[in-house]
């Protein structure tokens, strides 16, 4: 078995990058295959994960036709965790992706190969809903959307589930939403609690039970070129994320 989950939220900030790196960690933890595939060019997961943002092949070959999907896979310091790599260059594939025919499909098609190798590929959004989510969209078998438990958490949402609604009937009949993850969460302020049950009532169905908090270590791993679980393997942030990994799994 095989899962693709791409993780989206055309906000930015939201934890999309902290949530695919971690989630990817804890599912390698448990000693399943993990592919990781950078999706953005800020290139943060790459970076995250001890990458340098300047090796190619990237991603954007990968896109590009340069390059097979298989060559670009790297390695990375985790047991069962490889990662495809992001780099600056990507931006560019904004603007090139719509010139190319079915560009859609192109990240589908290049993963098809080499994903029944992985148990678990992970793929990290960019913040827009541009051609390079579309392609993850369409990679997909399911969506885990990151909410920041900040004021503004429900906007837009309701575009993001609209998007997915279209990409399913037009491009993607087999994409699910697993699930929406609060995270930053900080059960200290009335606020996170607001926007917690707010967007529970709106999605009673969809939002995970975990929730991650608001946690300095996670904040921090990245800058060690680590996920949590590894820099601090007992932190409050780390135990979140395996708990997270635990109903992603449970949920199939
Ligand atoms: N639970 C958390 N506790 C503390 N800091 C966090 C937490 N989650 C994420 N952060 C920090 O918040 C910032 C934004 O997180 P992240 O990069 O994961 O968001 P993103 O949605 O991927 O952003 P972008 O839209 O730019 O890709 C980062 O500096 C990250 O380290
Ligand atoms: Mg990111």
């Amino acid at each position: 078995m095989s899962t693709v989950y791409a993780i989206a939220n055309q906000k930015g900030g939201v934890g999309k990058t902290t949530t695919a790196v971690n989630l990817a960690a804890c599912i390698a933890e448990a000693g399943y295959e993990v592919l990781l595939v950078d999706m953005d060019s800020q290139a943060n997961a790459t970076v995250g994960l001890g990458l340098a943002k300047d090796a190619v092949p990237t991603v954007y070959e990968v896109l590009g036709g340069s390059s097979s999907l298989e060559e670009a896979i790297r390695p990375t310091a985790i047991e069962h965790l490889a990662i495809v790599p992001a780099s600056p260059d990507l931006a560019g594939a904004n603007v090139e992706l719509p010139r190319l025919e079915e560009s859609e499909n192109l990240l589908r098609d290049a993963l098809a190969p080499v994903r029944d190798r992985y148990a678990f590929t992970i793929l990290d959004c960019p913040p827009s809903l541009g051609p390079l989510t579309v392609n993850a969209l369409v990679a997909a078998d399911r969506v885990i959307v990151p909410v920041q438990a900040e004021y503004f958490a429900l906007e837009g949402l309701a575009g993001l589930l609209d998007t997915l609604s279209l990409i399913q009937r037009e491009l993607n009949p087999r994409l699910t939403i697993a699930g929406m993850v609060l995270t930053m969460h900080d059960g200290r302020t009335r606020l996170a609690q607001d926007v917690e049950r707010e967007v529970r009532e709106h999605f009673p169905e969809l939002v995970f039970d975990t929730v991650i908090p608001r946690n300095v270590r996670i904040g921090e791993a990245p800058s060690f070129g680590q996920p949590v679980i590894h820099h601090d393997p007992h932190c409050a942030g780390a135990d979140a994320y395996f708990e997270l990994a635990k109903e992603v799994a449970a949920r199939g």
